[in-house]
């Protein structure tokens, strides 16, 4: 059977987890994090991708389209700002869920509204990283 093809697309700042605020964003780096989620959903063929730059994250998603079943988006901080990233995400069919591995509810007011949730099929906030791996399962469909 052929594997379900899922990216994983992380934006600013997210290079540093594991050592970025560990309180909030908890003391595992992401790649330590990807090899755990690889060897545990072996039915997909999981691709990474980060950037710190908005431009870098829209080419990102245009490339994503009907290529993966699936795009797991941490956008970060462009999540409160960038509409070219919610704009990206409506030009495309591949659906995209949207992940936050903090409550952005529970944290500064600007970081309850997200710019992109209306072009995502939904989102996933606070549950750690285990936000990917719930967002991963979804795909199994
Ligand atoms: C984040 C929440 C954002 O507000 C923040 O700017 C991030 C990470 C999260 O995963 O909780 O960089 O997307």
């Amino acid at each position: 059977m052929q594997k379900k093809k899922i990216i994983i697309i992380n934006g600013p700042n997210l290079n540093l987890l594991g050592k970025r605020e560990p309180g909030i964003y908890g003391a595992s780096s992401f790649e330590s994090f990807l090899e755990e989620l690889k060897s545990k959903h072996t039915d997909f063929e999981i691709t990474y991708y980060q950037s710190n730059t908005e431009g870098e994250l829209v080419d990102a998603i245009q490339k994503a389209d009907n290529v993966y079943t699936g795009i797991l988006l941490n956008a970060a901080a462009y999540t409160h700002t960038s509409v070219a990233i919610h704009d990206a995400i409506g030009s495309i069919q591949t659906p995209v869920i949207e992940i936050h591995i903090s409550n952005i509810y529970k944290r500064e007011e600007f970081r309850h509204k997200s710019i992109i949730s209306a072009n995502c099929i939904g989102m996933i906030s606070g549950l750690g990283l285990k936000g990917y791996e719930l967002g991963l399962e979804y795909f199994k469909k």
